[in-house]
């Protein structure tokens, strides 16, 4: 029998010990030890054949890419599932992770692709039961209700398949460990596992990873960086709006978005997301609003931002925001404050991103100050402008990047004007454009009656 030795590691980081710590000396968080068994047996040697060889002599193999002909999808993935590839997709629990796996199994069977679906937390009717309501039915999809990492390896070896889903990474365990599934070295092992199917055998693997409160994909962050592509599924789970973020892209371009809405027979693409965005807005100007042009990936989109604004009743004024950076909002009203001259000391401060969408783009500053002075003043920006900008401390207006594709998305939407940095200065015959240099100067620009701000 082999032997076995105990260890104690963070839950965290992944962090490993001899005895218990209080605090891990690597990522400094508190109680996260917790002992682990391990048994001694000698892992698995990995690619042990493979010679260094010298860079002149080594030549590029043909990337396969497998189209999953969902068109988000396939955009954030850079053009299609690369062949050998070990993809992570995280998110919150009911966010759409094993609807979309389910929806795209579906669909690579459609395209011949033989699919085998592991699922650790779910049985196979009730996987039946999704499959029936996303109108998915093909032969070629293997649903496999299993939890055992060394199962799963014995079923892919006799099944072949061309994809393998796992449902998810935190359910599933190896005998070779003796911890609980979930914990960082089950993770860690399962993964490697994977990474050894997934590069020996040349077949996709879509990992579902769960995400911890603070947004965090559970266990340590060794599986984002073992893992090819990671995933990120946001959104906010009452809204019907879901979006898929890649924030690690080895054949692929990163920051590159996919937007789906959740209907009652699953994920579709939204192709056009500034009508989805900004279909709730009222056509009327109203004090608070402003439309900024956020670079999402390779594409802009039309984003409202709200604010209101008004006299607190508590003893510290309150900045409260939804989709916006706090600490960017705090550096925003101080320049309004200082560089504009408006007193917002006992004003509460509430800024909303409308859609349920992140905007963390500084381009975005402009549109939040405007929204923020309007509101204070009781004035409006014309409905049909969309304000472009970042705001520096002095209060000047700082070029961004891609204008003439965001002023392009806005004059599509149906804008008639545009609030640019100077910098940025540019003709279009599609929008009129308004280039300026200060934030004074913007409000000045967009705001009719803004003597009083
Ligand atoms: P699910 O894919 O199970 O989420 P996850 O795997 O990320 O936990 O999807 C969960 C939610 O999506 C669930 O609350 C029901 C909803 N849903 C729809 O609205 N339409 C559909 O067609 C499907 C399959 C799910
Ligand atoms: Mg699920």
């Amino acid at each position: 029998m082999a032997k076995v030795k105990s260890k104690w590691v963070c839950q965290e980081c992944g962090y490993e010990t001899a005895g218990y710590l209080g605090k891990c000396p690597e990522c400094g968080a508190w109680g996260s030890f917790t002992e682990e068994v391990q048994s001694l047996q000698k892992p698995v040697a990995f690619l042990d054949d493979i010679k260094p060889s010298p860079l002149t002599d080594i030549h590029i193999g043909e990337e396969v890419r497998i189209k999953t002909n969902i068109s988000e999808f396939d955009r954030i993935l850079g053009g299609g599932l690369v062949q050998g590839a070990l993809v992570l997709i995280a998110g919150d629990p009911g966010i759409g992770k094993s609807t979309i796996l389910l929806q795209t199994g579906g669909e690579l069977c459609k395209s011949g692709k033989k699919v085998l679906y592991v699922s650790a937390e779910e049985s196979s009717s009730q996987i039946k039961l999704r499959a029936e309501r996303l109108s998915i039915n093909c032969d070629n999809l293997y649903i496999y209700p299993q939890t055992n990492m060394e199962a799963i390896k014995a079923q892919i070896e006799e099944l072949s398949p061309d994809i393998v889903v796992i449902d998810s990474i935190q359910a599933i365990y190896s005998g070779v460990i003796s911890s609980s599934a979930g914990s960082v070295s089950q993770i860690r092992e399962c993964c490697n596992f994977l990474m050894q199917i997934a590069k020996t055998k040349n077949i996709t693997v879509l990992v579902i990873g769960h995400v911890t409160k603070d947004g965090n994909i559970a266990g340590p962050k060794v599986l984002e960086h073992m893992v090819d592509t990671v995933i990120y599924f946001e959104g906010d789970k009452y809204k019907s709006f879901r979006i898929l973020r890649s924030m690690k892209n080895r054949f692929g371009n990163t920051s590159e978005v996919g937007i789906f809405e959740m209907k009652s027979n699953g994920l579709s693409c939204v192709t056009n997301p500034n009508e989805l965005f900004l279909n709730e807005r009222s056509q009327e100007a109203i004090p608070g609003s402003a439309i900024v042009v956020a670079n999402e990936g390779t594409r802009p989109l039309l984003v409202e931002i709200q604010a209101l604004v008004g006299t607190t009743p508590y003893a510290a004024p309150r900045r409260v925001t939804n989709g916006v950076d706090t600490s960017r909002l705090l550096q925003i009203l101080a320049v309004l404050e200082k560089r504009v001259g408006l007193n917002l000391s006992k004003q509460d401060v509430y800024v909303n991103v409308t859609g349920g969408i992140e905007v963390d783009e500084p381009s975005a500053d402009l549109g939040i100050a405007l929204a923020v002075a309007t509101c204070a003043r009781d004035v409006v920006v014309d409905s049909q402008t969309v304000i472009i900008g970042e705001i520096g401390l002095s209060g000047e207006v700082h070029p961004v990047n891609n204008i003439e594709k965001r002023l392009n998305e806005a004059a599509l939407s149906g804008f008639k004007k545009a609030i640019i940095p100077y910098a940025n200065k540019i003709k279009s015959d599609k929008i009129e454009v308004i280039p300026v240099k200060r934030l004074i100067d913007a409000i000045s620009a967009c705001v009719s009656n803004v003597g009083s701000v």
